[in-house]
């Protein structure tokens, strides 16, 4: 039983390099998986075929890979924006009790059911844009009740989309107020709700907010020792606004992705590299809060580290659902090139989250792609921002 799309210009991604382009193309879907990839001329004569749809000559990507976002939350963030504006910097912000903490308070007062409806909304529009693998990150509960509730809307997400959804534990994403001065209370706590979040199954990964507004690298270790005893992989917010030597600590505990990496040293490089970190780049945070240290992307290319792409979605520092505007600002800002970018979005986000089942389009790989009304894979990333009008198809189905 196998379905065909035919008449598609395939953007494959196959290989390590390059577009991996096929002018004529068609897929061959089996289940969830493509069965089959390559040049109409040479689809396989002797395949049961029983059903066909004809892409019209549109240009068909690897479904694109969120790996980085904060999709639960309630509230927004727009007076801090405008504060920001006036001259306030984001971390004045935050020690002064807004910040990732205002957003805190505007969780905990939403109902369940109110947070559902606005990240499942937020859901949808990056479903829309292409988006067919998302990861969610909790962070905005800070306590054992209302992280699990943020991780058990990402798991719902997850049951009620036809989108793949990833949950990452983030408590230690700030100090809650209730913990104010006691920081390593507060990391005690946290160590002692994993095992309670994995009993019921709400986790795939456990990351952490490693800065001077959060918390300290020892801080940091100990979470990742309690993520490491119930086997869960890391990743972690690093370097972000300064060097704290986080990505070389989330390197040693082999961490999935280390994460923004505007401060990242030529040592965070290296420990990245030996140990298969990915480097996740956020050009929205970078673009919102107006930094103007560069991540270090061409070291990052020199020394082979895999560069993912993401949205960062949350309401204070990333506040997009685009991720073709993403894949822009990476080439503009971040001087990525049209083909590192989609591979960040692809591939590289999907290698992120530890999945090595999708994010190009060959044989065995997931039926996930993305056919867009474009002509060629380099203009994703020079529309700016305009609605994509593509088609995603997801585990072989259009949805
Ligand atoms: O990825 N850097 C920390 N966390 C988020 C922002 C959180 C917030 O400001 O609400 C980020 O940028
Ligand atoms: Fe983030």
């Amino acid at each position: 039983m196998l379905t065909l799309y035919r008449n598609a210009r395939l953007c494959t991604l196959a290989g390590k390099q390059g577009w991996g382009l096929i002018d004529d193309g068609a897929l061959l879907v089996r289940g969830q998986t493509l069965h089959w990839v390559g040049p109409t001329a040479d689809i396989p004569t002797d395949a049961p075929i029983t059903a066909e749809h004809d892409l019209h000559g549109a240009l068909v990507t690897p479904g694109l890979v969120d790996c980085h976002t904060h999709l639960v939350y309630g509230g927004q963030r727009a007076d801090e924006f405008e504060q920001r504006l006036q001259g306030a910097s984001y971390e004045d912000i935050a020690r002064a009790g807004g910040g990732i903490r205002a957003t805190v308070r505007a969780t905990r007062a939403a109902s369940a059911a109110q947070l559902f409806a606005d990240a499942h909304n937020r859901a949808l529009t990056l479903l829309r844009n292409g988006v067919t693998t998302v990861e969610i990150k909790s962070g905005y509960g800070l306590s054992l009740e209302h992280e699990a509730r943020c991780l058990r809307v990402a798991r719902q997400l997850g049951a009620e989309l036809p989108l793949t959804v990833r949950a990452t534990c983030l408590s230690a994403h700030t100090l809650p107020p209730e913990f104010e001065g006691r920081a390593d209370d507060y990391i005690d706590a946290v160590c002692a709700w994993l095992p309670q979040l994995q009993a019921e199954g709400l986790m795939d990964a456990v990351d952490a907010f490693c800065e001077r507004i959060a918390f300290t690298p020892a801080q940091t270790r100990r979470v990742f020792d309690a993520a490491r005893a119930l086997g869960l992989p890391v990743k972690l917010h690093a370097e972000q606004l300064s060097d704290q030597g986080g990505a070389e600590l989330a390197a040693s505990y082999g961490a999935l992705s280390c994460d923004h990496l505007e401060y990242l040293s030529a040592q965070g490089i290296a420990a990245m590299r030996r140990a298969g970190s990915v480097a996740v780049l956020l050009p929205g945070a970078f673009y919102f809060l107006r930094e103007t240290r560069l991540p270090p992307v061409a070291a990052l290319r020199e020394a082979g580290v895999p560069m993912a792409l993401a949205t960062d979605h949350n309401p204070g520092s990333s506040p997009t659902l685009s991720p073709l505007l993403m894949l822009n600002m990476a080439c503009t800002l971040f001087r990525l090139t049209p083909e590192e970018a989609l591979r960040g979005f692809t591939v590289n986000g999907a290698r992120a989250l530890g999945l090595h089942d999708r994010g190009q389009l060959v044989a065995q790989q997931r039926a996930d792609f993305v056919a867009w009304p474009l002509g060629h894979p380099n203009t994703l990333s020079y529309w700016l921002g305009q609605h994509p009008n593509c088609r995603v198809f997801i585990g072989g189905k259009e949805v």
